[in-house]
């Protein structure tokens, strides 16, 4: 499983990047929003950091609006492909868009039917949202292992990128679960290389180690 960084905020891209772990970078509205700068700018910065995939999303509602949009975005840089919401204008833009070679995150995934929807009309990656299923009462990781599964079964190419993760946990799942990419928030980065037998495991290393360096 590839892991990507849920992010718009520069420093914890670099940061993490730095760590040689991050194979691409999903970005949206509301992240952009707490990185507080020029969404194209963000994206232009980011598409030259890390080397893979970059989600930029589109926030028009009509699809003409969303090629539009999305011609823009990916002419950022070869490595943008373009968030495009799951709904029936969303799947006439992806399907425009894949005939142009424009590659799409087909995003707001919540079931496998329209999982298989956003494959059929050409999507690249589709995004289902684990924390949000999870939000109300669903089960987020059940529905991702529905979509990889049933893609596996017809050898459907689109791309699974397991999102809107929570926690640690999140992230173990979707790999269990075949998914072929995380998109894993900041915090749960450092969480995941986070453990106390590591950190107890240190100190005794190095406090032994004070005891023999001098021998
Ligand atoms: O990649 C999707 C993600 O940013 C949504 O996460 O936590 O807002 O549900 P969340």
């Amino acid at each position: 499983m590839r892991l990507f960084i849920d992010t718009a905020i520069v420093d914890h891209i670099r940061e993490i990047n730095d760590w040689g772990v991050l194979e691409g970078v999903t970005t949206n509205p509301s992240l952009a929003c707490k990185a507080n700068r020029n969404y194209r700018e963000c994206v232009a910065e980011i598409a030259g950091i890390v080397d893979g995939p970059i989600s930029a999303e589109a926030v028009s509602l009509e699809a003409p609006g969303m090629i539009a949009e999305a011609r823009e975005l990916a002419a950022i840089a070869a490595n943008v492909n373009v968030k495009i919401p799951m709904c029936p204008e969303g799947l006439k833009a992806i399907s425009a868009l894949s005939k142009e070679g424009i590659e799409t995150n087909c995003t707001l995934i919540f079931s496998a039917n329209q999982a298989l929807l956003a494959s059929s009309a050409g999507a690249t990656f589709v995004s289902p949202f684990l924390g949000r299923l999870d939000d109300i009462g669903n089960d987020g990781l059940r529905v991702l292992a529905e979509i990889v599964e049933i893609y596996e079964y017809y050898a459907v190419e689109t791309q699974v990128i397991s999102a809107s993760l929570r926690h640690v946990q999140h992230v173990v799942g979707s790999a269990l679960a075949g998914a072929d990419i995380a998109t894993i928030p900041y915090d749960v980065f450092k969480a995941m290389a986070r453990h106390p037998l590591t950190d107890i495991g240190i100190e005794r290393f190095l406090a032994d180690w004070e005891k023999i360096k001098d021998l």
